[in-house]
């Protein structure tokens, strides 16, 4: 049987920080309040002008250079997005043309915070129905949707992403296992951008009311986001027979620490097991899992061969998991 194997991942993040005491002075809020309800101490945000792509063409050049991957070889770059330079052309094809990966299409896949998993897995059946080079990105500049006005909601969020590069294998000990995915739209109102789409094109009074940016109702998210990421990384363990033990490292999506905590309880796993960054860059969307999966593999928490749990949950609702065992990694 094929697998898709992650044979490569990079990422990158903004220079620029912004702490919780460069937001004091910015909103009513204050560095106390932010770290004890989500465990972020400080988040990354764009230069002027540097989008979803500019970030994505950082960690993919990175990933083919480390993979000794030439941009001619990729069959196919999917992006998760959010914010997608343009509504269109395709951050995919932004991407690829700044690359020169003149074989490829490929395509952008809103799915939020759980975007990656989909894209992951969209990646996975390129693999498994002949494609050989899949680059699957995550990337987010939230930046460029946040009310830096709104309390509620600027304190929670960053820039930044990454990228794996996927290629098949027929070897047990590689590739992706399982996934569990699910959408929700009943989760719409609480979590969404009011304006700029199809329903509500962009006008002065659009702009006006301040609705290009996120509105979320984070009780409600809190609660479900609690819920359906501890049950879905749960499930997806005692679906394969695995205990957390077996896993080498769990990398949930880094919304909010006690989200985090709650899943990783539920799931059975002990603090070391679990990958936790967002007192580094907060919820950076579709970028937080490959952030996640660049920053254990280069500072050597995994190895090859070792099990990965992924986990998330966002807009739309969205959520799932994705179980796998890490590499072959390439070196070029
Ligand atoms: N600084 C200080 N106080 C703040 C604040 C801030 N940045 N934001 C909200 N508050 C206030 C609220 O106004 C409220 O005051 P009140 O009791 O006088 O009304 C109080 O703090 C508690 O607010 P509440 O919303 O109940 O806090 P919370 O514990 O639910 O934490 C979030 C708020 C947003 C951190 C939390 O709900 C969350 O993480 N939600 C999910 C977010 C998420 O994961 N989104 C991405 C998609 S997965």
């Amino acid at each position: 049987m094929i697998r898709a194997a992650i044979t490569g991942v990079a990422s990158y993040v903004p220079k620029r920080v912004i702490t919780n005491f460069d937001l004091e002075k910015m909103v009513d809020t204050n560095d106390e309040w932010i770290v004890s309800r989500t465990g972020i101490k400080e988040r990354r945000v764009a230069a002027e002008g540097e989008a979803s792509s500019d970030m994505s063409v950082s960690a993919v050049t990175k990933l083919l250079a480390e993979t000794g991957t030439k941009a001619e070889e990729i069959d196919a770059i999917i992006v998760a997005t959010v914010t997608p330079d343009m509504l269109f052309p395709s951050t995919a094809a932004l991407i690829q043309e700044k690359i020169g990966a003149v074989n490829a299409w490929g395509y952008d896949l809103s799915g939020a915070c759980s975007g990656f998993l989909f894209a992951l897995k969209s990646g996975s059946s390129l693999i498994q129905t002949g494609s050989k080079k899949v680059i699957v990105v995550g990337v987010d500049t939230m930046s460029s949707i946040l009310d830096y006005t709104d309390r509620n909601t600027c304190i929670l969020f960053g820039d930044g992403g990454g990228a794996v590069l996927l290629e098949p294998t027929e070897d047990e000990n590689f590739g992706m296992i399982d996934d569990i995915l699910r959408i929700d739209g009943s989760g719409a109102d609480a979590l969404h951008m009011k304006a700029g789409g199809s329903r509500k094109p962009a006008t002065h009074a659009t702009v006006d009311a301040r609705e290009h940016y996120i509105y979320q109702d984070g009780r409600s998210v809190f609660k479900r986001a609690s819920n359906d990421m501890a049950n879905v990384s749960a499930e997806i363990l005692e679906k394969n027979n695995l205990k957390a033990e077996d896993v080498g490292i769990f990398i949930p999506h880094q919304a909010n620490k006690r989200i985090i905590d709650v899943a990783a309880r539920k799931a059975g796993f002990k603090d070391e097991q679990v990958l936790l960054n967002i007192d580094k860059y907060g919820n950076t969307t579709a970028g937080t899992l490959p952030l996640g999966l660049d920053e254990v593999v280069r500072n050597g928490r995994i190895k090859d061969g070792d099990l990965v749990l992924f986990a998330a949950f966002g807009a739309g609702y969205t959520w799932g998991s994705i179980l796998l065992r890490y590499g072959p990694s390439k070196k070029g």
